[in-house]
Formats: C-alpha cells, sequence, structure tokens
C-alpha cells in the first residue's frame, strides 16, 4: 500500500512546501482543506496528518478548526504554527496572545530526549511566522524547544504521537527542518519511504485505466512540458485509444515542433496529428496590434482548430489536460465537467463536452519533469523553460508578420544558445528575445543600416508570479549582443531588459 500524508490546509501560505518536503524526504503527501470530514480524510487511508499555518488566531469566532474526531483517531499528527496553536487549544492548553514574531529566532533544546529532535543541536535557528502563542501544553505533552518569542516552540506526546512545532520546518531558512520532517515521518510515524516518480507510475496507470476502461482519449499538445508529459502518462495507460492533436500555430521557437513531433512519433509513439496551421494564424493576426486582442485571436482560433479535429476523428470521452497542482482548485477528479479554460489559451466553448482527465494535477512542475524523463521524453522538451500559450506572437511589439517572427526565432535561438553554453540555464527562469518594434539607424563595414532594435529578456523566479532581471556578466551580455548582430541580418542594436516583476511583467505582451 502506498504510504499516504495528508496536509490539513489551515489557509497556509506553505501548505504546497510541506507537502513538497515530504515528497522530497520519499513519502507521497498530499493537500486537503481543514474543512474535509473525518470520513473523507480515512477515505484516504493516511498513515500520518500534518495541520498547517493558517493566518487566523484559535480565539478568533470562525476561526477553522477540524472535525473532533481527528484528534483522537490514534493518527500520528504534526502541527505546524496556527497547526500547533490549534492542537494546544484543541487538547486542553493555553494559547495567548503574545508579540508577533516574524523571521529569524534561535530554537533551544530543554533536555528532553525525543526521537523528534534526533540529530538536532542544542540551538539553532529557526523561521518564526506567528501572533498568537502557547503558553500552556496540553496534558500529556512535553516541551522540547523553546526560544525567546514563544516559550513553546516545540511540544510532543510521544505516547499519542502528537507533535508541534510553532515555527516552519519547511522553509530553507529554518536549520534542521528538514531533519524535524524526516524524524517525524521516519522515526515517529514509522514510515519506509521510497517514494518516487517511478512509484507514481505503478498507481496512475492503473488508476487512468479504470477510470477510462474502453472508451478514448484526446490530448491537445501545446508544445510544452505539461501537456507533452500529460499525453505520455495517458498513452502509457491507453495506447492507442489516446489521441494527440498537436495545433502548430506556428509561433513556436525555431526547431521546437520538429522536436515534439519527433518525440512523439519515435520516443512515445501515439496517434499522433500534427495540424499545420500557420497561415490560418497569421491571417487572423492580420493588422492586430493590440497585446489582449492578439492573445484573443490566437486562443480563439486554437480552440476552433482543435475543435475540427475532434470531430473529424468522432466522439471522444475524456480530454487529457495538463493541470498541474498549483492550477488546481476545487474540483474532484473525474468529474464531468465543462471546460471552461484552456490552461494556454482562452476557452473551449461551452458546448463541448468531455470528461476531463488531468494526471498531473497531483504534482509540481519539477516532478512533472522527472516524470517525463521517467517516461521517456527527450530531455530538451522536459526541461524546456516556461513558454507562452500564444509564443513569439506575443514578443513582439505590433503587427506579427512572417519576416518578423523569422527575425525574432533567429535571436532567440542566439539567446538560447549563448545562455545554455554558459552554463546557468539552471539558476534561470526564463531567457529570450523580444522585438519591441522599434527601427534604428547603425553602421556595420562602412555601410549606415536601418534595422530592428532586439530586446534581451533574462529573469530569476520561483514561480513566475515575481521575477528579477538575471545580472548577467558583461563579457556574456556582449556575446550575446555580438553573436544577435552579426548572425541575424536585420537587426542592429541589442537591449537588455533591467526592469523586474512587479512593476514589469516577464513577457512583452
Ligand atoms: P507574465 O508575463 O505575466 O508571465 O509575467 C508569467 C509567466 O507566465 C508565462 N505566460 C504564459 N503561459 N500562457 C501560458 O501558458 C500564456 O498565455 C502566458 N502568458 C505568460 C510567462 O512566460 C511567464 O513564465
Amino acid at each position: 500500500m502506498t504510504e499516504r500524508v495528508l496536509v490539513l490546509d489551515f489557509g497556509a501560505q506553505y501548505a504546497q512546501l510541506i507537502a513538497r518536503r515530504v515528497r522530497e524526504l520519499g513519502v507521497y503527501a498530499e493537500i486537503v482543506p481543514a474543512t474535509a470530514t473525518f470520513e473523507q480524510l480515512l477515505a484516504k487511508e493516511p498513515q500520518a496528518l500534518i495541520l498547517s499555518g493558517g493566518p487566523d488566531s484559535v480565539y478568533r469566532p470562525g476561526a477553522p478548526r477540524l472535525d473532533d474526531r481527528i484528534l483522537t483517531s490514534g493518527i500520528p499528527q504534526l502541527g505546524i504554527c496556527y497547526g500547533m496553536q490549534y492542537l494546544a487549544h484543541a487538547l486542553g492548553g493555553r494559547v495567548d496572545p503574545g508579540l508577533p514574531e516574524y523571521g529569524p529566532a534561535e530554537a533551544r533544546r530543554t533536555g528532553v530526549e525525543d526521537p523528534l529532535l534526533a540529530g538536532v543541536p542544542e540551538r539553532f535557528r529557526v523561521w518564526m511566522s506567528h501572533g498568537d502563542r502557547v503558553e500552556s501544553l496540553p496534558p500529556g505533552f512535553s516541551l522540547l524547544l523553546g526560544s525567546d518569542g514563544a516559550p513553546c516552540a516545540a511540544m510532543g506526546d510521544a505516547a499519542r504521537k502528537i507533535y508541534a512545532v510553532q515555527f516552519h520546518p519547511e522553509v530553507v531558512h529554518t536549520e534542521h527542518g528538514m531533519e524535524l520532517l524526516r524524524n517525524f515521518l521516519y522515526s515517529v510515524v514509522g514510515l519506509t519511504g521510497g517514494w518516487d516518480m517511478g512509484s507514481f507510475l505503478e498507481r496512475e496507470v492503473p488508476r487512468i485505466q479504470a477510470e477510462v476502461g474502453d472508451r478514448s482519449a484526446l490530448v491537445a499538445l501545446s508544445g510544452g512540458v505539461d501537456s507533452a508529459v500529460a499525453a505520455a502518462i495517458v498513452h502509457r495507460a491507453l495506447g492507442d485509444r489516446l489521441t494527440a492533436v498537436f495545433v502548430d500555430h506556428g509561433f513556436l521557437r525555431a526547431g521546437e515542433a520538429e522536436e515534439v513531433e519527433r518525440a512523439f512519433t519515435e520516443r512515445v509513439p501515439l496517434r499522433f496529428i500534427h495540424v499545420k496551421a500557420e497561415d490560418r494564424f497569421l491571417a487572423a493576426l492580420a493588422g492586430v496590434v493590440d497585446p489582449e486582442e492578439k492573445r484573443k485571436r490566437i486562443g480563439n482560433l486554437f480552440i476552433r482548430v482543435f475543435e475540427e479535429e475532434a470531430q473529424k476523428l468522432g466522439p471522444t470521452d475524456f480530454l487529457v489536460q495538463g493541470t498541474l497542482y498549483p492550477d488546481v482548485i476545487e474540483s474532484g477528479p473525474g468529474q464531468a465537467a465543462v471546460i471552461k479554460s484552456h490552461h494556454n489559451v482562452g476557452g473551449l466553448p461551452e458546448d463541448l463536452r468531455f470528461r476531463l482527465l488531468e494526471p498531473l494535477r497531483e504534482l509540481f512542475k519539477d516532478e512533472v519533469r522527472r516524470l517525463g524523463t521517467e517516461l521517456g521524453l527527450p530531455r530538451s522538451l522536459v526541461q524546456r523553460q516556461p513558454f507562452p500559450g500564444p509564443g513569439l506572437a506575443i514578443r513582439m511589439v505590433g503587427e506579427v508578420q512572417p519576416g518578423r517572427l523569422e527575425l525574432l526565432r533567429r535571436a532567440d535561438l542566439v539567446v538560447r544558445r549563448e545562455i545554455e553554453a554558459a552554463g546557468i540555464a539552471d539558476d534561470l527562469w526564463q531567457w529570450f528575445a523580444v522585438l519591441p518594434g522599434v527601427r534604428t539607424v547603425g553602421v556595420m563595414g562602412d555601410h549606415r543600416t536601418y534595422g530592428e532594435a532586439l530586446v534581451v529578456r533574462v529573469v530569476t523566479s520561483d514561480d513566475g508570479m515575481t521575477a528579477d532581471w538575471a545580472k548577467l556578466e558583461p563579457a556574456l551580455l556582449q556575446r550575446i549582443a555580438s553573436a544577435i548582430v552579426s548572425e541575424v541580418p536585420g537587426i542592429n542594436r541589442v537591449l537588455y531588459d533591467v526592469t523586474s516583476k512587479p512593476p514589469g511583467t516577464i513577457e512583452w505582451e
């Protein structure tokens, strides 16, 4: 049986991070809202529960609370931050408003020996973020760690296997946080671990087979990582009953369409329909300069082309989507649903009814990449940097024209080549070229030139929500600029974008 830890989410900033840390430690973890009933939790057969932090105070009327039966269920539990205050309050301890504490603090051991603290030094730095604090422990608990701002920084009841920490073991600023989590999972709960993407496949493939039965499925490939990996795993489960429609809008980067086609004809040979629709997309964008209008037209046409292909194939029961964990909002797996939005482009019409198959909905981006490798997709596809659904069309200010597309594609290839050659791609979020639609005068040899300026955009980010411009070495910037101007006729000036997000966005349009 798969070992499973449930993270009960009290509205934490860090619930996803907790789940991810547990998985990094080799145990499958899943997030459930704290409002889940006892029956819902039991149905998932968890070996342990982790109660997350949350913004509330246990004394506020309406503060989130658990089904009481969870506390006496005998399932080992670890409370974090609000999770600790909740446990203390619910089990008969006292929680009081204290001085709020945000940031680093020193945790000190109290002399009590406990498996949770194995290998942890006498004093270490932890990351706090709380208003209330636990003033007196519930019966049966021992004080394991103290700190200046929170007299109880950790407590535990070894007999009931209920533990709690006031600080955040899941963040990197907490020293020994991973050890505490590892001790909880392996020493306190007694799990054996070993969960990895291989075990995910072993469980997920039969699940997809059971859900789909002898019916058929369709997937829209966009060129991105998520849809490719979703297609590959569903193909492993259904074989020829999955058809992939690759709508090639003509705005992909150099070599990308060929790479997708090769991956899905050679490595993961599924029924693959490559729709080359560049002319239709160019026609739909003729004369359009407004960024939102461009996005809308691309999105609508993408869906129309996909729909036409779907109709040619006849009735299909399931639509595969590469939805990831961070995109998942409440909607149970396998629910019949009218699809309202396509992740990359616009929305599917209401009358297109499929059941949704979202095999990646429990995974994080880095796990999806590992799964893709496990499924045999090439590294170049699996490690691809994020790329917007509307593609190069929203990286050129002004009208999308074939000549400008070619210019941008060639310049983008140079940027990618130089960044990859510099060996810094792993530290970056995205690196690409933008045509800002500005013409400038230059001189090459003895000739005056009048060409387009090109912007190089390189950013660091954790999730794309915020970003910073990458502080590239001047020598590297120079190499990029020289290579672009000499290799891409038509571009005579190169600018580097030094805008963070906010106030800028990563893409230009
Ligand atoms: P912005 O430009 O909003 O981008 O800072 C944030 C991240 O999202 C990507 N992006 C998109 N991805 N479809 C996508 O799948 C889109 O329409 C889209 N627009 C932006 C962008 O590349 C960056 O990683």
